[in-house]
């Protein structure tokens, strides 16, 4: 609704051209009035006269009636085609966040016209009154309003109050913000074979053993492996190993693929000892894209699509389902009146998985592994039944029915911990740990509760083969950014068996539900994510349906050099050794001695980042190497140097 208020305009130019009086319409549109679901939110949706957390607009104790309600990174971009005249508005950090003294957002309110810089609120922190924001906007073409980040990326809730946009002429509007078009960097692999995936696999003496060896080239394709360990059987057709090895030891083996076009050989340690998990899992988990969606169709679904899209031959292995494949908690499951688990205890699927066993044996056919989740509480996180007092049943059941991977996440545990002391954190994963020893199959440990208690510091310690670091991730720059950027501090917990979580990856299509959207990350920031990941040592667990990936996610995925880096068998997680001004420098040590190199830019503009041999204890002349290219750069004396876009990243390998 503008408050329209019709004046008459003289201008001089009117009067030597028309020689007469013209009639124009002026007024003023508040901002709330304008389309705000155009405006991009780093988290939740901004809002009309409310907070993005959905109360009233109210800065440093003090309500608005009107306004927009945001969070940064947030950007509004509005058309006003050179008619309007001032910008108005009280800026700061709704006190939603900046109540609670741990949960102060810190941003900068920037008004940009036409590209340039008009006013900047400098930074801004919870609990600070409202600044003023007055802008005379003459002759702009399009306004943009900006929220950054200030300090800290959380909690950025950021008000526009009372804003308002004065024009002469043509009512401004809200424009939809520009999607940088993706572009692909990732060479296409070529016809000739080339071994993919980790070198290195660990199992315990007499589990089942599953390991698929992958390469890219044309098909068919013929695999070979050379001193394999007794017990174990290729198939040539597939490259799938499996069977069982009794007999503790480091096996050296030679891998070798072929096509009509050439063979390719590499060597691959087969390790049989108590230590799984040697490299991060790489796969997929329903919950980013489908959450309580997700059914045995779906699941299915995407394992088909690993083997028929070509994913698996870059290594994906993992077909992980999240919460909400048990029936929901109680004695008996509120929607169909029938028992949540049977006479002994053992956990019922749900009707939307008829028979899981089915379903993993379909997932290890097609030589891929299978993952289950559930809460060591009474309930999921979504109301489902949890291993409380059923942690026996529960891991025997999963071994059972073939999974290799268990999620196990806090969630209601929170119902039956205690006091959340440190024993109390950790009490539930010895638990299980102690069920998962129990039972003849490597079942890969991974502890979910948010990073809660420092688990990187004591992960380890309670037989985890990961754990994650943070809370949720969503499809937001700030949330990812937020989460991989504060990865920092746990590098030295990192190592084969070991690794930090910083949550599943938010590229191609994300939901968590039914109804499914592209990721929000841009194209560059979906460079920075993958390039973090994989320098972080992160499990990589796509969280998109795989029978829906584009070209552009594909190429993500698919880039073996950069894959690479996450898979290298050192296992050394990267440390940041700059941070400055929005630039990032990371960078990671491979077991052949050379280094992975992550050049990132924070910032919403381009800017030139810089590595210098000396700061990362390098000598001499190096050969720097553009893993996304697959391309070498060339020779460099002493630094390397490149022009990073906003929010982008250039990832290198820089070797003697
Ligand atoms: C959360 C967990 C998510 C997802 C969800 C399922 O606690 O962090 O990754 O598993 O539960 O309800």
């Amino acid at each position: 609704m503008a408050m329209h208020r019709r004046i008459y305009l003289l201008t001089a130019g009117m009067v030597f051209s028309m020689g007469a009086f013209a009639i124009a319409e002026a007024g003023s549109v508040w901002l709330d009035t304008l389309d705000v679901s155009l405006i991009q939110t780093g988290w939740g949706d901004s809002r009309a006269n409310r907070s993005v957390d959905g109360n009233p607009l109210s800065i440093q104790g003090k309500e608005f009636e009107r306004g927009v309600g945001t969070h940064a990174d947030s950007l509004f971009m509005i058309q006003l085609d050179g008619e309007a005249t001032e910008l108005s508005a009280l800026v700061g950090v709704d006190d939603e966040v900046s109540k609670d003294e741990t949960k102060r957002g810190s941003v900068v309110f920037k008004v940009i016209g036409d590209k340039k810089e008009l006013w900047s609120s400098e930074q801004m922190k919870g609990g600070q009154a409202a600044k003023e924001c007055r802008v005379d906007i003459k002759g702009i073409k399009v306004l943009t309003l900006v929220v950054e980040q200030g300090d800290d990326n959380t909690y950025d809730h950021a008000d526009w109050a009372m804003a308002k946009i004065d024009y002469a002429g043509k009512a401004p509007v809200a424009l939809e913000i520009p999607r940088p078009k993706p572009y692909i960097l990732t060479p296409k692999a070529g016809p000739r074979p080339r071994i993919t995936g980790p070198k290195v696999f660990g199992v315990r003496p007499g589990n089942p053993f599953l390991f698929t060896v992958t390469a890219t080239g044309e098909r068919p394709m013929k695999f070979d492996v050379q001193g394999l360990p007794e017990g174990l059987t290729l198939d040539a057709s597939s490259g799938q190993i499996r069977g069982t090895v009794r007999k503790a030891g480091e096996y050296k083996t030679t891998v070798i693929a072929e096509n009509k076009l050439g063979k390719a050989q590499r060597e691959f340690r087969i390790s049989v000892g108590d230590k799984i998990c040697l490299t991060p899992p790489m796969g997929w988990n329903s919950w980013n894209c489908w959450a309580c969606a997700v059914d045995d169709d779906k699941v299915r679904a995407s394992a088909k699509a690993m083997v028929d899209s070509g994913l698996i031959n870059h290594g994906w292995t993992y077909i992980n389902i999240d919460d909400c494949w048990m029936r929901k908690a109680g004695a008996q499951d509120p929607a169909i009146g029938e028992p949540v688990r049977d006479n002994d205890g053992y956990p019922i699927s749900n009707a939307r998985f008829p028979d899981m066993k089915k379903l993993t044996d379909y997932i290890h056919q097609l030589g891929l592994k299978a993952g289950v989740y559930i809460s060591p509480g009474p309930t999921t996180c979504q109301g489902y039944i949890g291993s409380w007092k059923f942690e026996r049943q529960d891991a025997q059941q999963f071994a059972e029915w073939g999974f290799d991977y268990l999620k196990y996440d806090w969630c209601g545990y929170s119902d039956v911990s205690g006091n959340e002391k440190m024993e109390d954190l950790q009490r539930p994963y010895i638990l299980m740990r102690k069920m998962l020893d129990e039972v003849d199959r490597d079942i890969v440990y991974s502890l979910c509760q948010y990073g809660w208690g420092d688990v990187w510091t004591w992960g380890e310690a309670v037989g985890g083969n990961c754990w994650r670091t943070t809370g949720d991730i969503t499809d937001s720059w700030s949330s990812m950014a937020g989460i991989g950027f504060a990865q920092a501090d746990h590098a030295q917990y990192a190592k084969p068996g070991c690794w930090n979580d910083p949550d599943m990856l938010v590229v191609g299509k994300v939901g968590w539900g039914p109804k499914l959207h592209d990721s929000r990350l841009t194209p560059d920031e979906q460079y920075t994510h993958i390039s973090l990941w994989c320098l972080l040592n992160s499990p990589l667990l796509i969280g998109c349906p795989i029978e829906q990936l584009d070209d552009f996610t594909y190429s993500l995925l698919t880039n073996d050099e950069v894959l690479d880096i996450n898979q290298d068998p050192l296992g050394q997680q990267a440390r940041r050794i700059y941070n400055e001004s929005g630039k990032q420098v990371w960078v990671k040590r491979l077991e052949d001695g050379a280094l992975a190199v992550g050049l990132f830019n924070t910032q919403s503009f381009s800017q030139a980042v810089t590595v210098g041999w000396k700061d990362i204890d390098v000598r001499g002349t190096q050969t720097v190497r553009d893993l996304w290219r697959q391309a070498d750069e060339g020779r460099f004396e002493s630094q390397y140097s490149v022009e990073v876009p906003a929010h982008g990243v250039k990832l290198i390998r820089v070797s003697k």
